[in-house]
């Protein structure tokens, strides 16, 4: 037997500001996939991620909730955590670069790049926002194009055209966040002397760390010279200060990737067995493996290795690249309803059945993966019901009826056994070297076979005729048995199937090795069905329920759902622009829920002269609308009527807070009457 490796495995860390989405959990299940199998096969393996909290998008949208980042980045902490969790990603640690861990190792890291002679410092001139007063990273500028004129264009490329540019070269610049002409100036930066590792990256780039595709992009900026990397953001910004530098905090890129080390080290905190220098000292006998998406290639297998190396540790093993996600073949759509957050898959559908269609189609490759809902539907019935779940169910009754639930002893099929055992080195290699796609299909392979000789073996019709139930026995017993071995080639992928097998087996976890065993003269557990079949109209229902989560964003937020519009809280208006907004109180008279609708209320508003019907996403505060009824409230009564999928929303109501159960309607003191308008 070899040695256990010792393993240490990251998936990306995901900014603290947004809601996981299945393209996010693509690779957070398959970076799963693979701890899972690691752990299988004894190996000491060790997963670990965290929230990326840094960055002033973050700042920002605090700010506009009224919260603090601090209390952001915990709200979003807490659903992302109940996000993986529910799909089974089983983090050793979740931690966040918000921490002191991150904080410790970031100044430890730049103190030694600095020490070492690999910052320098320089001034930059840049757009200003002399509003807000701060300076402005590219996408917080908006104007018109300077190729094509197309207006409303970020401050770095052109959506419409698709040129690039500087954002000094954009025509009318405006600040994104307060809506001012932003004034060019001058500030410190540092920087992280990038071409000093050219000649180790140029090595280490092409020495098996990455695929081949990944590391001939590389060569292509390899090629034509690094350029220094600009670390250093000034304040106001929401980061860790850059030690004896007031004022100046590192970019939230410098922090992000060492917040793989610092949830490590947390976790060592925990687990005195893990010695955190033993993985990431110089010449460190553990592998460390980072899996990211083919957007954040050069952070990882250029930034990252040099910072590593300039600071005297170790650098990744290898990084794992993947593709995007697309649904039916485009680009996730919010209006299609195929933008579908994590959570509103988990309220329609089982987690397990996501995790097989993904590694049914993941190779090793950074090509895109296509969630075909329909294929989906189709994939997952046909193979985990139709195939795998089917063997058991169709052995497990006749054990039970004609001996007890005990499997007797013998090999009935020494052909398929031998099969089965010939198959697991392949089957490991693919999950080795990540191709689950090639795993998936050998084991289906092996279920196919499996049905095959026990449709031939027809235990059905034995059972019905005399002395025939010790064929009957023996073809159900070989039946489980090669079931249980199906359960363990898949148990990487399927761990609820996995734990819910055991318990039917009646077996301790399973580990790989036991593949290589069977049951004999065993008692099993009565059964249960393991799985059942997706019924397409839960699909569709996630579907329209990803429609509606952009509804209910719109209904709270007219002004636009991303923190990048220019934000109507900071923005000045004229007096004759708030002058025209008729704002009236508004009597509650009704107050319900809207079938098929998880988001909505629909209200029906009594201002003095007529009703209008409106709808507000504000059901999660009010989970009994009725309770509603009877109150007063404020409304816009002018608001142009819009036309959503439940009926014509006429107006809106107003109300406060971050949003989930703290959304806060606005009421006027006793005494107001509907159609009261208020100035
Ligand atoms: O692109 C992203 O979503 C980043 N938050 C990923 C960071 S990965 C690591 F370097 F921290
Ligand atoms: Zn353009």
């Amino acid at each position: 037997m070899s040695e256990p490796r010792q393993i240490l495995v990251t998936s990306a860390l995901p900014y603290a500001n947004g809601s996981i989405h299945l393209g996010h959990m693509l690779e957070y299940i398959q970076t799963d996939m693979w701890v899972r199998f690691q752990k299988l096969r004894g190996n000491q393996c060790i997963y670990v991620c965290a929230d990326d909290a840094h960055g002033s998008a973050i700042m920002l949208r605090a700010e506009k909730e009224g919260i603090t980042p601090e209390q952001l980045i915990a709200n979003v902490q807490a659903e992302h955590s109940g996000d993986f969790a529910d799909f089974l990603v089983d983090f050793d640690n979740f931690h966040s670069t918000h921490s002191d861990e991150n904080r410790e190792l970031s100044s430890l890291i730049y103190g030694r790049l600095r020490d070492a002679g690999h910052i320098a410092t320089r001034s930059v001139t840049q757009y200003f926002d002399p509003e807000k007063g701060m300076f402005l990273a590219d996408r917080f500028i908006k104007g018109t194009c300077p190729k094509c004129a197309a207006e409303d264009q970020y401050g770095d490329n052109c959506e419409k055209c698709g040129a690039t540019y500087a954002p000094t070269e954009l025509k009318n610049p405006k600040s994104a966040i307060s809506g001012a002409t932003p004034v060019l100036r001058d500030s410190q930066h540092f920087f992280f002397k990038l071409p000093d590792f050219q000649a180790m990256l140029q090595q280490w780039t092409r020495s098996g760390t990455l695929q081949d595709a990944v590391a001939n992009k590389l060569a292509e900026w390899l090629d034509s010279g690094l350029q220094e990397w600009d670390i250093s953001r000034d304040a106001p910004y929401f980061g860790f200060e850059i030690p004896g530098e007031p004022g100046k905090y590192f970019y939230v890129w410098l922090d992000a990737p060492i917040g793989y080390m610092a949830s490590f080290k947390n976790l060592c905190a925990r687990r005195p067995e893990l010695d955190f220098d033993a993985f990431w000292n110089e010449g460190s006998k553990a592998e460390l493996y980072h899996f990211i998406g083919k957007d954040i290639v050069n952070f990882h297998a250029l930034f990252w290795p040099a910072m590593l190396e300039g600071a005297g540790f170790r650098k990744p093993t290898a990084v794992n690249v993947h593709g995007y996600l697309t649904v039916n073949g485009a680009k996730m759509s919010k209006s299609r309803g195929t933008f579908i957050k994590a959570r509103t898959y988990l309220d329609h559908l089982q987690p397990e059945y996501l995790r097989y269609y993904y590694a049914a189609k993941l190779g090793r490759g950074v090509d895109d993966l296509d969630l075909n809902l329909e294929d989906f539907v189709q994939k997952v019935n046909s193979d985990l019901v139709g195939k795998v779940v089917n063997i058991a169910s169709r052995c497990a009754g006749f054990i039970h009826k004609g001996n007890a639930g005990v499997m007797v002893a013998g090999d009935a099929a020494p052909e398929l056994t031998e099969a089965f055992l010939a198959a697991a080195p392949s089957i490991a290699e693919a999950y080795e070297g990540r191709d689950f796609g090639r795993a998936m299909r050998e084991i289906m392979a092996l279920a196919d076979r499996a049905n095959a000789w026990i449709a031939d073996k027809a235990p059905w019709s034995l059972a019905k005729q005399e002395g025939k139930q010790d064929e009957v026995q023996a073809i159900c017993a070989q039946g489980i048995n090669l079931f249980r071995q199906l359960v363990i080639f898949l148990k990487p992928v399927l761990p609820l199937l996995a734990a819910d097998a055991e318990a039917f087996l009646n077996v301790a976890p399973l580990t790989w090795n036991d593949h290589q065993s069977r049951l004999e003269n065993h008692q099993l557990n009565p059964f249960k069905a393991l799985m059942s079949r997706i019924e397409p109209a839960k699909v569709e229902a996630m579907v329209a329920a990803s429609k509606e989560d952009l509804l209910a964003a719109e209904a709270q937020a007219p002004a636009g759902n991303g923190e990048l519009t220019k934000d109507p809280l900071s923005a000045e208006i004229e007096f004759d622009t708030f002058a025209a907004v008729d704002l009236r109180v508004a009597l509650i008279v009704k107050a319900e829920a809207v079938p098929g609708a998880d988001k909505l209320l629909q209200l029906t508003l009594d201002i003095g002269d007529e009703r209008r019907n409106v709808f507000s996403g504000i059901k999660s505060a009010y989970p009994d609308p009725s309770k509603l009824e009877g109150r007063l409230t404020m409304m816009v009564a002018n608001l142009k009527p819009r036309k959503m999928r439940f009926g014509v929303s006429e107006g809106m109501v107003m109300a406060a807070g971050p949003g989930g159960e703290e959304i806060y309607l606005l009421s006027p003191d006793s005494g107001a009457k509907p159609g009261q308008r208020i100035k």
